[in-house]
């Protein structure tokens, strides 16, 4: 009986709820971009509840007891939402909408877009209280980001690496994301000069 209980408890649809306020938080935003700019800001955006081994095994790695309570109010990630934007922009766009957001308070804030990690590692971390009670972590990121974090862990947590050249690996990862992340924003400037164009076409069509 003790091993089949979850470790949220009862609090599971509470979970949910709050995954779900997230995400349609998220969901109006990208509405209101699509419209004003004719473009979906966002290229996907994945949610989940961390299962329950995950949850088990992060109370044990940090050291708390397994429990209800470690799992709601010493982890904050129970609930996940991972929202992977076409340009940089609109990373922040969301950021804003997410700390605006009714019964959201901003826990932690880590900007390892402007402060890459030393691997490389690029993506908007954020930790909401939601309604004072359940914390969740949302990501923002870019493609670029997103398929470079993919690539990454599949690399890190598959292979081992002992024994091959694993500098090589690490430096050579480190480059590529440098590279993306230059790309990233030539693509953003690509963007506002379209922008600027269309905004300057509909300025003087209506003159
Ligand atoms: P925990 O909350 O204990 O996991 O650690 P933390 O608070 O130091 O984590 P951080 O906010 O830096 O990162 C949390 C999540 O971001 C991870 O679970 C990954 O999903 C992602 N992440 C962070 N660093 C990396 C990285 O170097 N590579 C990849 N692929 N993902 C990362
Ligand atoms: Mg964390």
């Amino acid at each position: 009986m003790e091993e089949t209980e979850s470790i949220y408890g009862p609090y599971r649809p509470e979970l949910e709820k709050i995954q779900k306020e997230l995400l349609d938080d998220i969901e109006s935003l990208r509405n209101e971009l699509k419209e004003k700019n004719g473009m979906d800001p966002v290229e996907h955006c994945l949610s989940r509840i961390k299962d329950e081994d995950s949850m088990r095994e992060k109370c044990v790695r940090k050291g708390l007891p397994v429990t209800t309570e470690s799992a709601l109010t010493k982890i904050y990630d129970a609930v996940g939402i991972r929202v992977v934007c076409a340009f940089l922009d609109d990373v922040y766009k969301f950021r804003e909408h997410l700390v605006a957001l009714p019964g959201a308070e901003v826990i932690e804030e880590k900007d390892y877009i402007k402060h890459a990690k030393p691997n490389g590692y690029r993506s908007y971390h954020m930790i909401l209280r939601m309604h004072g009670k359940f914390y969740a972590e949302i990501q923002l990121r870019t493609i670029s980001q997103d398929t470079w974090a993919a690539l990454e862990h599949q690399i890190k947590y598959k292979h081992d690496l002992s024994g091959t050249n694993e500098e090589l690996v690490t430096s050579e990862l480190k480059r590529c994301a440098d590279e993306l992340a230059s790309t990233d924003i030539s693509m953003q400037t690509i963007r506002d000069l379209i922008f600027e164009e269309t905004s300057d076409i509909k300025g003087s069509e209506s003159e």
